[in-house]
C-alpha cells in the first residue's frame, strides 16, 4: 500500500483545504502539471500538422498519451478518442449512431444528466427511451434492464458507478446479456476509471466514456471515448485534422481516432492526462480502490451513526457518500463545512435530478474520496457533521 502522506506532497492545495469533492473533479498531481508546463515552455506546436520539430514533438507526446491511456484502460489506441469531457464523449455516440425511426434506447434513473439528456433528445428523431428504476440503494438489476429490451432496442446506456449513490452497477452481466440480443452497451465510467482496476477489452462494452479530470487525475477539459466499432459512428465535428482527402465534390475522413478529433485538440491537457495516468499506474489502481472504498465506508458508517443524519447508497459502496442532515438544506451544510473547517464537499442535485427525486429529497451533501484523502480528514468530516446535526437537534 502506498504512503498517502507522501502522495499528498504532489497535491499542494491539500495543505489548505480538505478536498472531498473528487466525484466532481480531482486535483492534478505535480508531475502532470510539470508535463503541461514543459509542453508550453519547451515544445508547443500543433498536433499532426507540420513537418517541423515542434509539431513532431507535440504529436509524439500527444500520441504517447493516447498509448498510455489505452494501456491503462485496456483499450486499442486506434479506438480511443480524446474529447473535452465525458459529456462530449457520450454526445459523440448519441449524435453519430446510425439511428432509424422507432429505435429504442434504455437508460437508468440514476444517470448523470450527461448520460440522460443525449438520449432524451433523440425523441425528436423518433427514438424511444425507457428509463429503468434502481433499488433503494441505487443499484439497477440487470434483469430489469433486460426485461425492457424489445426487438427495436439498439443501445443500453448506463453508469458504471453512480455519482449520487456510489453504487456499482453489474455492467458485465448487462453487456453479456445485451450482446446476446444484439443490443449495444455504452458504459459511463466517469466514476470508475482510475478508481478501480478496469480492463475494457474483457468488459467488452461497445462504448466507454470517461472524463480525464476525475479518477484519472488529468486536467479539466479532457475526456476519453472508447468505441469498439468506430466506423459505425458518424463524427459530430468535421474540419481540419480528421480528413484524408477533399475535392470540390466531397471529402474522405481519416479512420479513428483522428476522425473524431476535428480541429486543434487540447494538446497540453492530453499530455497532462497521459502523465497523470502514468502517476495512477505508478501508485497502483488496486491500492487506490482499497484506500478510497475504505475511507468511504468509514465515512458512511460514522455519518449514519449521527442522530438526524441519513446516508444513501449501498453498504458495499465505491468512493462516494451522499447524505443529508435532517431539517437542513444540503447547501447550508456544505457552506458550514467549508467556512468552519475548509471541508469542500458537493451539495445539491449533482447533475442527476431524477436520481435525487427518486430519494424524495431536495438534494444531498456528497463527500467523495480520492487517493490522497486520509482517515483524519474523514474523522474531521464526521465530527463536524455531528456538530452541525446537534445544532439542529
Ligand atoms: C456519472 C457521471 N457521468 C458523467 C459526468 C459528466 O462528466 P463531465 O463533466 O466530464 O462531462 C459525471 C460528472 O460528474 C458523472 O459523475
Amino acid at each position: 500500500m502506498y504512503d498517502v502522506h507522501s502522495v499528498r506532497e504532489d497535491f499542494p492545495v491539500l495543505k489548505d483545504v480538505i478536498y472531498l469533492d473528487n466525484a466532481a473533479t480531482t486535483q492534478t498531481p505535480v508531475p502532470a502539471v510539470k508535463a503541461m508546463e514543459e509542453y508550453f515552455l519547451s515544445y508547443a506546436g500543433n498536433h499532426g500538422r507540420g513537418a517541423h520539430r515542434l509539431a513532431r514533438e507535440t504529436t509524439n507526446h500527444y500520441e504517447d498519451a493516447r498509448e498510455t491511456v489505452a494501456r491503462f484502460l485496456g483499450t486499442d489506441a486506434k479506438k480511443t478518442v480524446f474529447t473535452r469531457n465525458a459529456t462530449e464523449s457520450i454526445n459523440i455516440v448519441s449524435r453519430g449512431f446510425p439511428w432509424e425511426s422507432d429505435d429504442h434506447v434504455i437508460v437508468t434513473l440514476v444517470e448523470h444528466h450527461s448520460n440522460l439528456l443525449p438520449w432524451m433528445r433523440l425523441k425528436n428523431e423518433g427514438v424511444d427511451l425507457t428509463i429503468v428504476r434502481p433499488d433503494a440503494t441505487g443499484i439497477v438489476d440487470p434483469g430489469e434492464i433486460m426485461s425492457a429490451v424489445t426487438d427495436r432496442t439498439r443501445l443500453i446506456a448506463m453508469n458504471h458507478i453512480s455519482n449520487v449513490f456510489g453504487s456499482t452497477q453489474d455492467v458485465d452481466t448487462v453487456i453479456r446479456l445485451a450482446h446476446k440480443e444484439d443490443v449495444k452497451v455504452l458504459v459511463d465510467g466517469s466514476q470508475s476509471a482510475g478508481h478501480m482496476p478496469l480492463n475494457i477489452a474483457s468488459m467488452d462494452p461497445d462504448f466507454f466514456a470517461t472524463p480525464g479530470h476525475k479518477g484519472l487525475l488529468g486536467p479539466q477539459g479532457t475526456g476519453v471515448l472508447y468505441m469498439k466499432e468506430p466506423d459505425m459512428i458518424e463524427p459530430v465535428f468535421v474540419g481540419g485534422g480528421m480528413v484524408r482527402s477533399v475535392t470540390d465534390s466531397g471529402y474522405e475522413t481519416e479512420p479513428s481516432p483522428a476522425k473524431f478529433e476535428a480541429g486543434t485538440p487540447n494538446m497540453p491537457g492530453v499530455i497532462g492526462l497521459g502523465r497523470a495516468v502514468e502517476y495512477v499506474e505508478e501508485i497502483g489502481v488496486s491500492d487506490i480502490e482499497k484506500h478510497e472504498t475504505s475511507l468511504a465506508r468509514v465515512a458512511a458508517s460514522g455519518l449514519s451513526g449521527i442522530e438526524g443524519v441519513e446516508v444513501y447508497g449501498p453498504e458495499n459502496r465505491s468512493s462516494v457518500v451522499s447524505f443529508n442532515v435532517g431539517g437542513m438544506n444540503a447547501h447550508d451544510v456544505a457552506m458550514i463545512l467549508d467556512q468552519t473547517k475548509a471541508i469542500c464537499v458537493r451539495s445539491g442535485y449533482h447533475c442527476a435530478i431524477p436520481g435525487i427525486n427518486f430519494l424524495d429529497v431536495d438534494g444531498t451533501v456528497r463527500a467523495s474520496f480520492a487517493l490522497y484523502n486520509t482517515e483524519e480528514e474523514v474523522e474531521l468530516l464526521v465530527d463536524t457533521v455531528s456538530s452541525i446535526a446537534s445544532m439542529m437537534a
